[in-house]
């Protein structure tokens, strides 16, 4: 049998992935600091009125709707409101998920062959989901120098091909916490509308910023120069990733938005992947997770306050400093190789933490912590990787 070369056997080759694999078949307790599920982080979910959300008696009628059920559309449109901006449910696609969400535009905005711009460092899935449409990536770098800032220049330089479709940025970005600033989005939607393409603003985690910026964007929605995106969804506005309800809101001069929009209802339409009863508890489901989200942001807040005290003790290594998200970057001095360290963790410390050229860290050594596991499990763990991290840079990689 001849199969797509799309798809190869293993979409996503891990160097790592067996020895992970054989030192957590090791058995035992492990700290897992790449636990980013937020069901199984003792999280306080309303638990009763989540369950009678999803048991309306509107979820036994299918009453299907391309672009999703109004009532949802119109949450998400409040949703964007919160975030600060006023949109409108018709400009609203609902989706299976956020993943969904990127391939359906890649699917509308993208030729097999076309290019596609994505952050380095920067989330990992997304080479997979482009990959199975057809659509190559290209990555413009994010530069830290204390903040962390689009690379203008380079993103210019690499917009240039013809091919290039669309510019993705993920705001706050999944590792490195960053947001997009006002002054960044001015130039990026001037590229854009020169050059034609779209913004596609992943904005997942805008519900956790870790203190306020005048300067930040906190969505792409509303008055745009340029056709924008902006993605979200319950995994991470709600908790709730198991419920799987995405959304695309698109913006931008109206011609383009309408023909994006009558393109994307097209692919909904030919899978209608949302499930009626998540349409149905959208509204009350995005209202009741309020303290869901509190939680998280407080845990998240308590998480890296340990790390930041743990690493006081192993000088040399610190975090990077982000602004959002549920993830930490630590920098470590590069006396030894990343893979090394990692495995070390494992084996030594029962510690599960992910090396950075997981995403995409160009270079250096870095390790990216998840901020939501349990306070206390957390400290635990904080505490064994800063020890680990002292003797390791002391002893130049060993
Ligand atoms: C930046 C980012 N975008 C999208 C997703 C996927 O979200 P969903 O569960 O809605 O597909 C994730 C999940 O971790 C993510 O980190």
């Amino acid at each position: 049998m001849t199969f797509s070369r799309r798809i190869p056997q293993d979409l996503s080759p891990n160097p790592l992935a067996a020895s992970v694999a054989a030192l957590l078949a090791r058995g035992g307790e492990v700290h897992d600091l790449t636990e980013s599920n937020p069901t199984r982080v003792g999280l306080p979910y309303p638990r009763d009125e989540i369950l009678a959300a999803l048991a309306d008696p509107e979820v036994l009628s299918y009453a299907p709707d391309p672009r999703g059920r109004h009532e949802a559309r119109e949450a998400v449109a409040a949703r964007s409101l919160a975030l600060g901006v006023r949109t409108s449910p018709d400009d609203v696609v609902l989706t299976a998920s956020t993943s969904e969400a990127y391939s359906w535009l890649f699917k509308v905005l993208c030729d097999p062959g076309d290019r596609v711009l994505v952050p380095r460092p920067g989330y990992p899935l997304l080479d997979l989901l482009a990959r199975v449409e057809g659509v190559d990536l290209v990555p413009y770098p994010l530069r830290y120098d204390g903040t962390w800032h689009l690379d203008l220049p380079a993103l210019r330089a690499v917009a240039a091909d013809p091919r290039t479709r669309a510019v993705v940025v993920v705001n706050p970005n999944n590792p490195t916490g960053s947001f997009l600033k006002r002054d960044e989005l001015a130039a990026l939607e001037s590229l854009a509308a020169g050059r034609d393409l779209a913004i596609v603003s992943d904005e997942v985690f805008a519900e956790y910023a870790w203190g306020d910026d005048p300067d930040r964007v906190t969505t792409v929605a509303g008055e745009r120069g340029a056709l924008a995106f902006s993605l979200g969804g319950l995994s991470k506005t709600a908790g709730l990733p198991q419920l799987k309800l995405g959304w695309i809101v698109a913006s931008g001069p109206g011609p383009a938005k309408e023909e994006a929009l009558r393109r994307l209802e097209l692919v909904a339409d030919t899978f209608l992947s949302v499930g009626a009863p998540v349409q149905v508890a959208a509204p009350r489901l995005l209202e009741l997770t309020a303290p869901v989200r509190d939680a998280i942001a407080s845990r998240v807040r308590r998480n890296r306050s340990a790390l930041e005290a743990a690493l006081a003790g192993a000088p040399g290594a610190a975090t990077l400093r982000g602004e959002g998200g549920w993830y930490a970057v630590v920098r470590v001095p590069a006396v030894g190789a990343e893979d090394d360290l990692v495995t070390t963790l494992l084996r030594d410390d029962r510690v599960h933490v992910h090396p950075g050229w997981f995403f995409d860290f160009p270079g250096g050594v870095h390790l990216v912590v998840s901020l939501l596991p349990c306070p206390d499990r957390f400290a635990e763990a904080a505490s064994r990787l800063a020890a680990r991290l002292a003797e390791w840079i002391a002893g130049g990689g060993r």
